[in-house]
């Protein structure tokens, strides 16, 4: 959680700075930003709040750093990343902690795990450098025509808080290795784990390569979505702010990727009624994240056979989840990323026992004494009901509800599923291989997973469809698509 405060007021607090053109520095800030620890609402550390002067300042640096970055032999990109991540590696227990106490994510289910995954990330971009190849095309003897993959000049990042340190690192790893600058701008709530990142990435490059701006949405990330010197934005966060950066973007045509919010449908078959299907929607509604994932299962389409049944064992074994402090390696979910989010968890909840038709299975409002109410932690919670079309039905909730809607007719489940603006995942649990399929073809998302509900990995191509965004990232085919431009040369050959 971030609040701003005065310079003066923090000074007995840690204070991390940004990276501007190789420099740790607090810029042109006269204001710094407080970084809270979600599970007590302590300060954890104040960063600057940085302007869009500072902004401007770490473009100019990305762009004169350009030409010599994009001239680095591309296996030497590589493995400057590589070394990156063997650093990260060394030091994972260190970067767990940050993100935990940032972020509030659990650190055995959540914040280690990413500040594992931040490491894969950058040895499998590492290793992906001598692929920026390009293709012959055969017009004939007389002629020679062959593209290459070049960088696009310097990418405006703008990160959210909810897996701040593997989302930064997405956008890092990718682009620097094709060959671009990068001004990044993080998350207001979570800023410190992708500072630490800097920190060690900044020990390979040279200056201005990576340049990582704190503050606010509306004053940086704006001025960032607009700098003219910017060829490429690449956001993840609320769909609201996708629209903002890609009007944006389309004031100078600059190409933009967009990895944006989510409501995506679980189907389940009447011959998934088991216990390790009940793990699996655990898995995918991401109860251990507080259920802040953009890929959260949060619809879910049971069948009205098993319907009660599942249900039972669902509300059984979501009440065993240990819920509290996020350093604490008991514990399987930590807290909501701040008041504001808590809040508006808690109205969709008040929301839910209010609406006819709906009945509350499990959970509720968070406890208003005992330890849990110091921080801000919201319980797993399901409620009930026929209707796909009511609001908690609609919209991201970004919170640990689940919404259960009855099914018996394949094609209607199907078609309610799809009854959304969103399109970034969806999940289907049945043994019944030839419907598995069939269902998940026909789920307008990005991605399907049959019988799991597990994260992204290195090398699957990931983004959404609809209003979940543009573009693919994550993959070798999502930084030649995301972070270079496809060149063609044609030379003729019978000139002497
Ligand atoms: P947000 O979209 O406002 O924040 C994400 C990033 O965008 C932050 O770095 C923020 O500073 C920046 N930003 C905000 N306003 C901006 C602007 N006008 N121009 C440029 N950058 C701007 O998300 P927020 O407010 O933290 O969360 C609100 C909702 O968004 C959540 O409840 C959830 O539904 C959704 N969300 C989705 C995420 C995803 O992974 N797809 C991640 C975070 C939030
Ligand atoms: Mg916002």
């Amino acid at each position: 959680m971030a609040v701003t405060s005065k310079p003066s007021t923090s000074t007995s607090l840690r204070h991390e700075t940004m990276l501007i053109d190789g420099a740790w520095t607090d810029g042109k800030a006269r204001e710094a930003i407080t970084v809270l620890n979600p599970g007590n609402r302590k300060p954890i550390a104040s960063v600057p709040r940085g302007t869009a002067e500072d902004i401007d300042t770490a473009v100019k640096a990305a762009t004169a750093a350009f030409p010599a970055w994009m001239r680095v032999p591309p296996r030497d990109r590589g493995r400057i990343l590589t070394r990156i991540a063997d650093v990260i590696e060394a030091r994972v227990e260190e970067l767990a902690k940050i993100i935990a106490e940032e972020t509030g994510n659990a650190i055995k289910t959540q914040a280690r795990p990413e500040a594992k995954g931040t490491a894969e990330i950058f040895r499998y971009f590492g290793g992906l450098a001598s692929e920026l190849k390009g293709e012959t095309i055969p017009f004939g003897e007389h002629v020679l025509s062959y593209t290459r993959r070049e960088p696009i000049g310097v990418v405006g990042a703008i990160i959210p808080w909810n897996a701040p340190v593997l989302l930064g690192s997405l956008k890092i790893a990718p682009a620097l290795c094709a060959g671009n600058t990068l001004v990044l701008k993080a998350a207001e709530d979570a800023p410190l784990g992708i500072l630490w990142v800097a920190r060690i990435c900044q020990e390979f490059l040279p200056k201005g390569v990576l340049n990582v701006i704190t503050g606010y949405g509306p004053e940086a990330g704006a001025a960032l979505s607009a700098h003219p010197g910017v060829r490429k934005l690449s956001f993840t966060g609320s769909t609201e702010v996708g629209k903002l950066v890609m009007k944006a973007a389309s004031e100078r045509i600059v190409p933009v990727s967009l990895e944006l919010g989510g409501k995506s449908p679980s189907i389940v078959y009447p011959d998934a009624n088991e216990d390790w299907v009940v793990d699996g929607i655990i898995a995918a509604m991401r109860f251990t994240r507080q259920s802040q994932s953009c890929t959260a299962g949060s619809r879910l389409f049971l069948h009205a056979d098993i319907f009660d049944d599942f249900l039972n064992k669902l509300a059984a074994k979501a009440s065993k989840l240990k819920i509290g402090n996020p350093l604490d390696e008991e514990t399987d979910m930590g807290a909501i990323i701040n008041e504001k989010q808590f809040r508006k968890v808690c109205g969709y909840v008040e929301d839910g026992l209010k609406q006819p038709g709906a009945t509350l299975r499990f959970g509720g409002l968070p406890p208003k004494d005992g330890p849990l109410s110091e921080g801000f932690f919201a319980i797993p919670t399901l409620f009930a009901h026929d209707a796909n079309d009511w609001r908690l039905a609609k919209e991201e909730i970004f919170g640990p509800v689940l919404v259960a809607i009855k099914w018996t007719d394949e094609q209607e489940a199907i078609r309610m599923a799809n009854q959304t603006h969103y399109g970034l995942a969806g999940y289907v649990w049945t043994k019944d291989i030839g419907r598995a399929l069939r269902t998940a073809h026909a789920i307008e998302a990005g991605w399907v997973q049959i019988n799991q509900g597990l994260g992204q990995s290195p090398g699957h191509s990931y983004g959404g469809v609809k209003q979940s965004g543009i573009g693919r990232e994550f993959s070798l085919e999502g930084m030649l698509d995301s972070f270079t431009i496809k060149k063609n040369v044609t030379i003729n050959l019978a000139t002497p």
